[in-house]
């Protein structure tokens, strides 16, 4: 396994400023009395968006909020498997080649779990990475998030990453499904932990293994995937440093129809199957089928909501796209990238995007890329990001928030 840039830079830049463990006290609590009393209009000198275009810095243009602690991204890793796919590769087993593969999405390789590599190693992995950028001992973490929604066990593995970063406190360690916007839900989640809840070192990890669940038959679908972990530590910090500046999230049911891994029983199987009562007891073995996806109507449903999300997440900001220093989606196809970024009016030089090398790797793709433009340095302290996810469920929404 290697990080998502394929090397580990000793001159990562650390943002760390040590946050003790946070006493047990606050943790079952929303919030404690001390962070009510304590609580403050966060400091602004302008109100709207009319002055942004006036030269006025992202950090000073934020509307005022209420918040009785901040939050703040300090460290970030990642993990791809070692195999690598590339276009050509798959044109050996399904009708396709790699000019249709590229012109229409823009992926070239993908990366696929094998052999020992599991869903857990490589998240434990890109944690490591994160908690190590971070210079957060895991034994100071309070929580771990598992964005996930191919995990190795159905019960969550969180508990187990948890397990294999040693941290001895046990801290609550969980998963969160939501397919492509996990990530994005999951770094909401614990800036309410920490903002409400006395929380003060979070981990929080996208982590993928969607070609374990893709028909490598189907040449609509099996393009577009891509195994890897990515990872966020979240931490305590003054009100006035926070970098959560605005959000947005939203689901529809309806529209589940179009992406789906749906459970089914398993008509082959009559083991343990139906005994012919009428109550159809004990229930037959169970499975879930692969990814079945309209890939036109999830184009038209990212191209229309998520531009909307994200100049909602802006506007509660007191931004404008003009004001944030990069655009970072889901890595889905660069196709949808470029339409959010040219509604947007954001540049090319100005949006992140690294699918040519990995695929659509679900909760991943947003810490992977982060990672990656962090490492590379393109991605500096107080730089301003705007980051969608959006996927099955359906599920999509923004957050803005400020590296370091
Ligand atoms: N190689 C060659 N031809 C192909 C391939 C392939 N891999 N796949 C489909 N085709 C063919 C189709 O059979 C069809 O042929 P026909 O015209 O003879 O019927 C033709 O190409 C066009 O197919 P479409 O499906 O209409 O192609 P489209 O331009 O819509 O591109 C794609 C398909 C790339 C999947 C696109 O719809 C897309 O990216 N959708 C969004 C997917 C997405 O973002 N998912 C994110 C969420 S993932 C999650 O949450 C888990």
């Amino acid at each position: 396994m290697a990080n998502a840039t394929g090397f580990f830079s000793p001159t990562v830049p650390s943002l760390k400023k040590k946050i003790s463990p946070s006493l047990d006290v606050y943790r079952y609590g929303f919030c404690s009395p001390e962070g009510i009393s304590r609580r403050v209009l966060r400091a602004s000198t302008v109100e709207g968006s009319e002055r942004l275009d006036s030269g006025v810095s992202p950090s000073e243009s934020r509307i005022p909020r209420l918040v009785s602690k901040g939050c703040k991204l300090v460290g970030c890793g990642s993990a791809v498997p070692t195999l690598q796919v590339s276009n050509d590769d798959l044109a050996k087993i399904v009708d396709t080649s790699d000019e249709w593969i590229s012109v229409r999405t823009g992926i070239r390789n993908r990366r696929v779990i094998t052999g020992k590599d599991s869903l857990t190693t490589l998240a434990v992995e890109a944690a490591k990475n994160a908690l190590q950028m971070a210079e957060v001992d895991p034994d100071d973490l309070d929580l771990v998030l598992l964005c996930t929604s191919t995990p190795d066990d159905l019960f969550g593995s969180a508990p187990q990453i948890q397990k294999a970063l040693g941290c001895k406190r046990n801290p609550l360690a969980y998963d969160i499904t939501a397919a492509c916007s996990g990530f994005v839900l999951g770094l909401i989640s614990a800036a309410c932990y920490i903002r409400g809840g006395g929380f003060n070192n979070v981990l929080v990890i996208g982590a993928d293994a969607l070609s374990r669940h893709v028909d490598w038959t189907d040449r609509g679908t099996c393009i577009l995937f891509g195994d890897a972990a990515g990872a966020v530590v979240v931490q305590a910090c003054n009100s006035e440093e926070d970098g959560l500046f605005g959000f947005d999230l939203h689901s529809d049911g309806d529209g589940q129809r179009h992406l789906n891994a749906r459970f089914k029983e398993n008509d082959a199987d009559h083991d343990l199957g139906s005994n012919g009562s009428v109550l159809g007891f004990p229930p037959r073995r169970s499975s879930y089928s692969c990814i079945q996806m309209n890939g036109k109507e999830v184009f038209r449903f990212a191209v229309r909501c998520v531009p909307q999300s994200i100049e909602s997440a802006l506007k509660k900001a007191g931004l404008t796209g003009s004001s944030i220093d990069w655009l970072l989606l889901h890595q889905a196809n660069q196709r949808i990238i470029d339409a959010v970024a040219s509604r947007l009016e954001i540049p090319p030089e100005r949006v992140i995007s690294n699918l040519v090398n990995y695929g659509n790797t679900s909760a991943s793709s947003i810490p992977l890329a982060l990672d990656e433009a962090v490492r590379s340095g393109k991605v500096q302290s107080g730089h301003t990001i705007a980051a969608a996810g959006f996927g099955a469920g359906l599920t999509w929404g923004s957050a803005i928030v400020r590296w370091g």
